[in-house]
């Protein structure tokens, strides 16, 4: 027989294709995120498929082949020169959540590099970078030779994507953003991964969110997309675990920019404010799994302890303070934190009637959060390191009539009310207690990824 070189391919057949149900091949998948990213298949054909990616939903081989291609669509950061075992955290998302300022140096103080790839603020939760960047001079654009110098020297890293690394992802999330694609389990993860393993992870332990706060509310759409994530990581050479986590409350007690670094580095000093156990504690289980997923632990409880260990021994902060200053930040700030948050309203939010705060709409506290000015309107904006909110009581406290539930910090007067009105509808209180919801409710390690995914019918 003689071989004939593979038929060319032509966009517009593999939009048909999937419109009418078919799936694509590692090939085709390959095409289509090279056109994407050298601007070589226009915007509408792309926006065409991702529509039909929505509708019909992308097989498991797809989703792989998805993720690799767009991996490779640009320039990829190894950490290997560095000589360590190199892990990460990934969070889907949510209000007050900071553990990426404790799980990195937690895992640095136990022998792993950590090269962090950040983002923004993304509807109505807050971005690890804007809260770095309140720190003044700290800087998160880094070029990949002085994330890999920093991470040489302080073993943990945060920084931004750089311009070449995933640049399909840029263009197709932009696309996702505008035609109302974003929420497709396959989509998402080949959007969140492929930067991941761009970085040249070792493991990476993901925090699905469920609950009000998160972006999949839905326990089976985030249990789906915790499977899918893990066996296309694992498929990937990388090790992987993910934790479906509670974000039906706020975590810790502080939502905004600065105010959550001071709350981060209150946990780094050893110090316990009982509003912030949930965030100690679920910092510390992140770590561990990074630190066992890792190699540093035989098992994720001996992770944990190690980790607690480096919270207790100061050495964690130590290489939070040293990852600041060699960004370009000024640590001083942390010497008297409150001295130099300087918002430009404040305004305390009393409960109307005693009883259990029962419920805490997590979302909409999330853009309450944002219209205090901790976030943008529109993309590029500056936003106001100094705006947040201060949560006084927890899901399922007694409060009494007249007690402070929030301190609310805005950039001006102005943007104080329609946050407040937002509070009060948000803000449920009973005159029973809610059930208790625990911090993690389902794990899912390789093994039972895959378990889930033979059974789940999608
Ligand atoms: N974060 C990402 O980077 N991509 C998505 O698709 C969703 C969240």
């Amino acid at each position: 027989m003689p071989s004939y070189p593979p038929a060319p391919l032509h966009m517009i057949d593999l939009i048909r294709k999937k419109r009418n149900g078919g799936a694509l091949d590692a090939r085709e998948i390959g095409f289509l995120v090279a056109g994407a990213a050298s601007g070589s298949i226009p915007p509408e054909q792309l926006a065409a498929w991702l529509m039909a990616a929505w509708l019909r939903g992308l097989s498991l081989d797809e989703t792989r082949s998805l993720t690799l291609a767009m991996r490779d669509s640009g320039e990829k950061f190894s950490p290997a020169r560095l000589g360590k075992v190199a892990v990460d955290k990934h969070s889907t998302g949510g209000v007050g959540d900071k553990t990426s300022f404790l799980v990195a140096p937690l895992a640095a103080a136990c022998g792993l590099v950590v090269p962090m790839i950040s983002g923004r603020a993304l509807g109505h939760t807050g971005g690890t970078l804007d809260k770095l960047e309140s720190i003044p001079g700290y800087r998160t654009a880094l070029s990949l030779q002085e994330f890999e110098t920093v991470l040489e020297k302080c073993g943990a890293s945060i920084v931004s994507q750089t311009p070449s690394l995933v640049p399909a992802d840029r263009v197709l999330y932009a696309l996702r953003d505008r035609t109302g694609t974003v929420e497709c389990p396959g989509l998402i993860c080949a959007s969140i991964l492929s930067k991941k393993l761009a970085a040249g992870l070792d493991a990476v332990v993901l925090d699905v969110k469920t609950g009000s706060g998160a972006f999949l509310r839905n326990q089976e759409d985030s249990e789906y997309l915790a499977a899918l994530m893990v066996s296309t990581t694992e498929a990937a050479g990388t090790r992987a675990v993910a934790l479906l986590t509670d974000m039906g409350e706020p975590l810790g007690h502080a939502a905004g920019n600065w105010i959550e670094l001071v709350e981060a580095v209150e946990l780094l000093r050893g110090q316990r404010p009982a509003q912030s156990e949930d965030l100690r504690e679920l910092s510390l289980i992140l770590a561990g799994w990074m630190i066992h997923l890792g190699n540093q632990a035989a098992t994720p409880e001996a992770g944990y302890a190690r980790a607690e260990a480096a919270l207790a021994d100061g050495s964690a902060l130590r290489i939070f303070f040293s990852m600041i200053t060699a960004q370009g930040g000024d640590i001083s700030v942390f010497d008297n934190p409150a001295a130099f948050h300087k918002p430009g309203a404040t305004q305390v939010l009393a409960a109307a009637e005693s009883g259990f705060v029962s419920e805490m709409d997590t979302t909409y506290l999330g853009w309450a959060v944002q219209r205090l000015g901790a976030g943008r309107e529109k993309a590029g904006e500056p936003v106001d390191p100094h705006a947040g909110i201060d949560f006084h009581a927890r899901r399922g406290a007694r409060v009494e009539q007249g007690e402070p539930l929030a301190t609310l910090y805005a950039t001006s007067p102005a943007l104080l009310a329609e946050p407040i009105e937002i509070l009060k509808d948000a803000i449920v209180i009973s005159q029973t207690p809610p059930d208790a919801v625990p911090l993690v409710n389902r794990i899912f390690t390789r093994e039972t990824a895959e378990n889930y995914l033979q059974d789940a019918v999608r």
